[in-house]
């Protein structure tokens, strides 16, 4: 049996724009935005804020007279950000400024933010623990911030081939994410970065849908590297392909998101 050909790297704006509206993307956003728990005339920053999915949101959350940061080391996300922003016709929303930027030396003052989210920015950055400290660095006192990440080796997939499965998921974390395993790890590296750790809430994410969670979890792109690193064999993740996409169809993978408070 043939390896189906994997499809190619998505378009990073396309595919942060699909998952922030799917189902699930949408179920985060609204926990994190609630966490958040925003009030009118703040200052709040979005580590990493991709494409803008979440500018809106957090500008209707602090209101007319509140101001919104967006942060992202990607020129291109960044712009699109700004861009989408102009478009959506802010009205009485409070201001937005998209900023580049890297979250281990962010472009601000200290004790700058009420509030910060940063949500799947951390498992791809060099030093976690210290983009963590640099947040509390920019924190006001009471400052709030929520940190949401997956941790790829709670990654479970349904498949008469069950060793197959173990060995996508290790291959994932091993080879396919730099932190994958940085969902578990969270909580503590906010404790060791001076914040007071509020709640720690898993939100497992569940696909019923083998086209939809190809796209996002890149089964059949990343299936193909790991038979060349040599975690599956060709005939085994072949087979595993096939099934997979024969259905019925189950994958789910558990986000932590952690919500902390910068100490008075
Ligand atoms: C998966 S996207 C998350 C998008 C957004 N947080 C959301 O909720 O829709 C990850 C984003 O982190 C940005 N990023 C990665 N490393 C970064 C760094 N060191 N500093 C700032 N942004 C970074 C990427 O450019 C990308 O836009």
């Amino acid at each position: 049996m043939a390896l189906p050909a994997g499809a190619p790297r998505p378009d990073p704006i396309a595919y942060m724009t699909e998952v922030g509206a799917s189902d699930s993307g949408r179920g985060v956003r609204e926990r994190v935005l609630a966490a958040l728990d925003l009030c009118p005339g703040q200052t709040v920053l979005d580590v990493g804020c991709g494409p803008g999915v979440n500018l809106p949101d957090l500008a209707a959350g602090v209101a007319s007279h509140g101001l919104v940061l967006g942060i992202d080391h990607s020129p291109e996300m960044a712009g699109e950000a700004h861009r989408r922003w102009l478009a959506s016709g802010p009205g009485t929303a409070g201001r937005v400024v998209v900023l580049q930027g890297d979250d281990h030396a962010l472009p601000l003052a200290g004790a700058t933010a009420d509030r910060a989210r940063c949500d799947r920015v951390l498992q791809h950055v060099r030093d976690p623990a210290a983009a963590i400290a640099e947040l509390r660095r920019v924190a006001r006192p009471g400052a709030v911030l929520t940190l949401a990440e997956p941790d790829w080796g709670t990654l479970a997939i349904d498949a008469p081939d069950l060793a197959a499965s173990t060995a996508f998921t290790r291959f994932t974390c091993d080879k396919v994410v730099r932190h994958a395993r940085l969902g578990r790890q969270l909580a503590r590296l906010a404790d060791g970065a001076g914040w007071a750790v509020r709640s720690v809430e898993p939100l497992t994410l569940l696909f019923g849908d083998f086209p939809q969670a190809d796209r996002v979890l890149g089964l059949t792109r990343n299936a193909a590297r790991a038979v060349t690193a040599g975690y599956l064999g060709h005939d085994a993740a072949a087979g595993w392909l096939a099934s997979l996409a024969q259905g019925p169809f189950l994958a789910a993978g558990t986000m932590f998101l952690v919500t902390a408070e910068a100490p008075a």
